[in-house]
Order: C-alpha cells, then structure tokens, then sequence
C-alpha cells in the first residue's frame, strides 16, 4: 500500500487534516488505534461532555428554574442510564459521521498502532499482533494528549478517575473531588454537583481558569460557588488513599503549612494533559521533541523532512477548533497552497453555567505587554432577551487599542457565551474596531445586542446603562 499522505491520530486534527488533502486530490490514509474514530474529543472529549453538561443542565432547570416561568413540574428524577445513552449515542453519531466523512473522500482508515519506521514508511500494529507496512510521500503526527498524572496517585478509573471515569460514573458520587480548577474541573465538577454530588475543588494556584480574563474568572468563582462548589484555591492534593470503598485525599497549603484530609467517594484528577508520542518511534527517527511535544516550523515541518505535526502534541492551546485549522492548514501546504492558522484569534469557551467565551488578549495580558486599552462593559442584567429567559448572569467585555479603536479582546460571561464570542472573532479576522461592532446593527431583542452594547461602551456611549 503505498499513499500520499499518512495521518497518524484521527482526532479533530487528523481526521480533518486528511479530509482536507483529500479534496486537495491527495491519496490518504488514517492510522487510528482507537475501535473508532474521531479521538479524544469526539470519544471521550468535547462531545460526550457536552452532551452530560447539557442533560445535567436540563435536570437542574427543571427542578430550580422552570418554576419562575410558571411551568410547574414535579421534582426530576434522574434517570442516569438514559442520560448516559444520550451521551454514547451522541458519541455514536459523531464517530460514525467521521466513518461516512472518510469513505465519501475515499481515505482508508488502517486499525492499529502506527510507529514510523522511516519518513516514507509506516508500521502498523493490529489489535491482533499482526503488522502492515504502508508506504507514504509524506507523514501527519496527530496522535494528541492524554490526561497529566499525579505523581504518586495511580488512576484506577473507579475510585480515582481522570475525565475519561468521570464521563461514565455509574452513579452520582455523594461527595466528590476535583483536582484542578481548570476547564475539565469545572465542567465535569458542575455536571455531577447538579446530578447530586457534593462537589471539592482543590486548586494549586490562588484563582480558578487559569489562563482567562481575572475579572472573568474572579466572576465564575463566585457563580459556581453560589451554585454550591466548594473551592480550595492554593493547596494542593500531596495523597489519596483508598479508604473503604471511597478515598481520603490529603490536601496542603501550596505555599506550605498545615495538611488536612477530605473524604470523598470518588476523586477526579483534572490537572491538565500532556502531548502524546509513545511508541510512535520518534527518538529512532531523530524527531525533535521539549518537554514531550514534537517541535515544529511555522509550517508544521518537524526536523525531519517529509515528517509534520499538528494539534494537542505541539505547541498552542489544547483545542479541537485549534488542531482542526492546523489540518487544514497542513493539508494547504502540503498542497502548495498558503495553509494559514491565525493564533491571535483563537476562541476559547468553558462550557458551565453560565458559558465563559473568550478571544484574544485579556486585560492581564495586555497590561504585561504594556499595551493602552481601551473597557467597554454591559451586563446582561440590562438586556431585556436576557431578563425574558431568565439569563441575567454575567456580562460583556470589550477590549479594544486604545489610539486606534482595534478590537483587541472579547470576553462574555452569558448565556449562550459560547455563540456569541464569534461576532468578536469575525470583527478581529478583519481587523475591526470597536466602533466597526458598535455601528453593526443587531436585532433586537437577543443577547447578542449585549456585545453592540459592550462595544459602544468601548466610547462611553452605551445606551441602555
Ligand atoms: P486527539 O483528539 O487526542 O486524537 C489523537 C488520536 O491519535 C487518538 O484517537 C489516539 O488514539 C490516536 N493515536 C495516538 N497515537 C497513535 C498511534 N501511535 N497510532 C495510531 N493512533 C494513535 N477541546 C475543545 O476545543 N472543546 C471542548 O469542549 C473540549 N472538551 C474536552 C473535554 C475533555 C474531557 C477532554 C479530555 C478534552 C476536551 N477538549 C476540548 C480538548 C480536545 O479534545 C483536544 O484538543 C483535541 O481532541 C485534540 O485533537 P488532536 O487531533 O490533536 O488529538
Ligand atoms: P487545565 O490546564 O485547564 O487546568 C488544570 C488545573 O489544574 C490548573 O488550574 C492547574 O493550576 C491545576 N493543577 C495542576 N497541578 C495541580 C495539583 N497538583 N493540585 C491542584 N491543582 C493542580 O487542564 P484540564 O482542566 O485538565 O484540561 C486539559 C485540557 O483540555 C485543557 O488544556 C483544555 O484546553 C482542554 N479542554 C478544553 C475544554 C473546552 O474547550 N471547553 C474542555 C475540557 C478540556
């Protein structure tokens, strides 16, 4: 067998990475050891914890917000097994439409485990033990991440789960901790503190998101604690043992001090992910590696010619919408196009409630890099789509230069956050202003006008603050 190009890794990057050559008239092939494909995100990702966050979200509406719309129901009972079916077939239907992506553009999909043995050739090891070697002009690493141990504590996916457990516990915990305040942590975290479960959040540094806007983050803190989880901001977790059928995790101040114990049934271990390269021979090969992410140029070339990379196992955010533009920016190059990922304009969105959504800098980062800004803010408080839904949590920021008027920044805490954010990332593509934004007319009455409104604020003349 002998082909154009190799993707190894059928994640958002590989699948859409081949996909894109293919149309480009290229012949592909997809390594995948995984029985299905699609990756972390579309398995054991983005999407079975969406379709969780958005089930647990219909749960807790209906036993604490229907009431104040006057649609008076009886308390839920939760039907875990359901819910997890509308997960695993909303798994389903995404894999198998990656299936049907594959045999449209006529990519073959090799089972098994792919090791490069030279720039043209790849071993693949089956489920069986039994290997093929297929021949290719050219090789797309895409083989992704996987969870970040603690050191000492060995997951057992029962008791000590990392988010692949928490995807499928077989019943709510009764008390449960988070290690890691991060995205997974608050996702996950706020899906099983709606089922029922008592949620701990053990974080090691002193702020929760770290990486997103503060006053952003400082917000979300004090929503979900009014949703009742708990937070340990700088402390981290030194032990977790097995006691009776639960653990007892012994947490300590990170900057040093007295440790206490926390008692849970389950602990989930969120404190991030790491590049994924294991076995893939990259050391034989000479394949450049810091701090296990295969380094590569502005174009994805590693060092060794004829050998790429892209998404979550090279440098950039841990994104599916990230490794999904490097596939297809990949697969331009490769076709001696002008393939092209702009970083500054990445969205980012946390998918609790209320949604958190930001893209491009955030006031932190533009006062590190001393650059003059220019606060639009509007809550949703005085939108009147959100008072008609009852979605008056958070607001709007805009964050724009401040001789030129560029857009800089967006960040919507709301309802719906996670739409909204791409009017902001459409107006910084083409370089718009605040003023661009402010003079767009936007329908009324919808959420999205809370963004014209932040944007007018950008020039004090916001109208209905
Ligand atoms: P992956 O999706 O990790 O795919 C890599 C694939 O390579 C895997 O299928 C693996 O089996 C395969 N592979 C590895 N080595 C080999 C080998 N040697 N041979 C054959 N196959 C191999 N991102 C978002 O943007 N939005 C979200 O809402 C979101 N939610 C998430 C929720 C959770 C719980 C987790 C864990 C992650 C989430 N992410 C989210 C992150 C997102 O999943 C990753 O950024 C994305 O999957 C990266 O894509 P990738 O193609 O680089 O790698
Ligand atoms: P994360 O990097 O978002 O958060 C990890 C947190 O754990 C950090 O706040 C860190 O300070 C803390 N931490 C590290 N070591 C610790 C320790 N010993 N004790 C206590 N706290 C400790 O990582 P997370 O949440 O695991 O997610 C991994 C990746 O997956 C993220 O980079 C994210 O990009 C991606 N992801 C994206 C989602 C989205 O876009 N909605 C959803 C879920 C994951």
């Amino acid at each position: 067998m002998s082909y154009d190009l190799i993707v190894i890794g059928s994640g958002p990057g590989g699948y859409v990475c081949a996909i894109r050559a293919a149309q480009l008239g290229m012949k592909v092939a997809v390594v995948e050891k995984m029985k299905t494909l699609g990756g972390t995100c579309l398995n054991i990702g983005c999407i079975p914890s969406k379709a969780l966050l958005y089930a647990s979200e219909m749960f807790d509406e209906a036993a604490h917000g229907l009431g104040a719309l006057g649609v008076v129901v009886a308390p839920p009972k939760l039907d875990l097994g359901a819910m997890m079916k509308h997960k695993d077939d909303t798994v389903a239907a995404n894999v198998n439409g990656v299936a049907y992506l594959f045999k449209k553009n006529k990519i073959d999909w090799v089972s098994g485990e792919g090791r490069i043995a030279a720039p043209e050739k790849v071993i693949v090891k089956a489920a069986d033990g039994k290997e093929t070697t297929i021949e290719t002009k050219a090789i797309v690493i895409a083989t992704g991440s996987d969870v970040a141990r603690l050191p000492g504590v060995e997951i057992d996916e029962k008791t000590v789960v990392s988010s692949t457990g928490a995807l499928s516990l077989p019943a709510p915990p009764k008390k449960l901790i988070v290690v890691g305040a991060g995205v997974i942590g608050l996702e996950l975290g706020s899906v099983w503190r709606r089922l029922g479960a008592e949620v701990t959040v053990v974080e090691f540094l002193d702020r929760v998101l770290t990486g997103i806007d503060g006053e952003v983050a400082k917000l979300m803190q004090r929503t979900l604690e009014k949703q009742g989880l708990v937070f340990h901001l700088g402390h981290k977790v030194t032990k977790v043992e097995k006691a009776g059928a639960g653990v007892k995790a012994t947490i300590e101040p990170a900057a040093g001090g007295e440790a206490k114990t926390i008692d849970a049934d389950i602990v989930l271990v969120a404190i991030g992910r790491r590049p994924f390269t294991e076995g893939l021979g990259l050391e034989a090969m000479g394949v450049k590696t810091d701090r296990g992410q295969v380094v590569v140029d502005a174009h994805y070339a590693t060092n060794v010619p004829r050998i790429y990379a892209i998404g979550d196992v090279i440098r950039g955010p841990m994104l599916a919408h990230k490794a999904e533009d490097e596939g297809v920016a990949l697969a331009e190059l490769l076709a001696g196009q002008a393939g092209h990922v702009n970083y500054g304009v990445i969205p980012n969105v946390v998918y609790t409630t209320p949604e958190v959504a930001s893209v491009g800098k955030s006031e932190e980062e533009l006062k590190a890099e001393g650059v003059a800004y220019a606060v639009g803010k509007f809550p949703f408080t005085a939108n009147g789509r959100a008072r008609a839904m009852r979605h008056t949590d958070g607001f709007v920021k805009v964050l724009a230069d401040a001789a030129s008027d560029r857009v800089l920044g967006g960040h919507i805490v709301g309802f719906g956050a996670g739409e909204m954010i791409h009017e902001i990332a459409v107006l910084m593509e083409f370089g718009g202003s605040a003023e661009d934004l402010a003079r767009t007319c936007h329908a009324h009455p919808t959420m999205s006008e809370a963004v014209k409104e932040a944007a007018m604020a950008v020039a004090k003349r916001a109208i209905h603050i």
